[in-house]
């Protein structure tokens, strides 16, 4: 049976733009978030404070934060790898933060420049702050489903550091395609494995689509009961990290998926659509998400 509420977290402004070439200025941040948030977005991950050598496009993420509206009801997310990034993500009033590991050692390495077991150390004590100041902790296991540099990933390692960062006391967990190779069978397998172990609601999909799989593997997740997702308007996206890996799955089409299927999200589609499509004419190119796409052609 599927769920009828879904909880989209809308993660374009920050995966969607972290990757962009061109210089994306404050101003073209702030309005996509502005028009995110308007358009229902409950759960925005807005930013990164991540080293600025490592990611220069989100150097302005403090700014980026002072600027954002903040409607009642919504909640802003960044990402934070270690207590540097929460000290400042703190003071520019995340609610959310993020710790993001992978489920791969050459991963782990390359993404965040340390093994999967200093990692959580690392993130042990930006976890505990995060509770003591009564943040929500969310964490990311990127390369659940295949890895640019080691490949395969043993259904194991996801499900182990899956636990790990649930002793953490993260409140939800993304499962992530990092690269976008992962199919329906895989996804579920995965997702099986990891929810013998935690419940549902504390798990989330997170797909890229390399492979055109984005969608099927939403829905392959909504049928083993994961209602949690991460999706990126106009499917912006890439991680810089993981050679080849495209943008994330589209907001505007998982959303068609899931009004379709009679499923709660509460976002505006049409208001998402115009969003996507602004977002690309900044951007100077042509949206990722075909539902977009078809819906603005109208
Ligand atoms: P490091 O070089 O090992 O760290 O990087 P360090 O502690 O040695 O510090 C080096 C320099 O960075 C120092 O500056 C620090 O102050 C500075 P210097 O003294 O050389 O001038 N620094 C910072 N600056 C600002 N904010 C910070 C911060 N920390 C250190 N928080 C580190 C380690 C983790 C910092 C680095 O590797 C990094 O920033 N990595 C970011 C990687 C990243 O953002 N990747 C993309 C996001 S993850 C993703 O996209 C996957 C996801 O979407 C799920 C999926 O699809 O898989 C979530
Ligand atoms: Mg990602």
């Amino acid at each position: 049976k599927l769920p009828t509420k879904v909880l989209i977290t809308e993660v374009g402004p920050r995966d969607g733009l972290q990757n962009e070439k061109q210089p994306v200025s404050t101003e073209v941040k702030v309005g996509l978030c502005e028009r995110l948030l308007a358009a229902g977005v409950r759960q925005l991950e807005a930013t990164s404070f991540v080293s600025p050598k490592w990611v220069p496009q989100m150097a302005d993420a403090a700014e980026v934060m002072a600027r954002i509206p903040r409607p009642a009801g919504s909640r802003i997310s960044v990402l934070t790898p270690n207590m540097k990034g929460f000290e400042t993500a703190l003071a520019a009033g995340a609610q959310e933060v993020v710790i993001f590991g992978a489920a791969s050692e050459a991963f782990s390495q390359r993404n965040i420049n340390c093994s999967i077991a200093e990692s959580i150390e690392r993130f042990r004590p930006v976890a505990e702050a995060a509770k003591a100041n009564g943040l929500r902790l969310r964490a990311a296991v990127s390369v659940a489903y295949g890895c640019p540099y080691q490949g395969e990933v043993p259904v194991e390692s996801v499900v182990d550091v899956s636990l790990r960062m649930r002793e953490l006391g993260c409140d939800e967990i993304g499962i992530a395609d990092t690269i976008g190779v992962a199919n329906g069978g895989q996804v579920q397998r995965v997702l099986e494995a990891v929810l013998r172990e935690l419940p549902a609601d504390a798990i989330s999909g997170h797909y890229h689509d390399t492979c055109g799989q984005a969608v099927a593997n939403v829905l392959a997740s909504l049928q083993v009961g994961i209602e949690r997702f991460d999706t990126s308007i106009a499917g912006l996206g890439g991680c810089p990290f993981a050679r080849g890996a495209t943008g994330n799955v589209a907001t505007e089409d998982v959303v068609y998926l899931l009004h379709g299927l009679g499923i709660e999200t509460g976002l505006d589609l049409d208001a998402l659509v115009e969003a996507g499509q602004w977002i690309s004419a900044q951007l100077g190119r042509r949206s990722n998400s075909r539902a977009g796409n078809a819906i603005a052609a109208k």
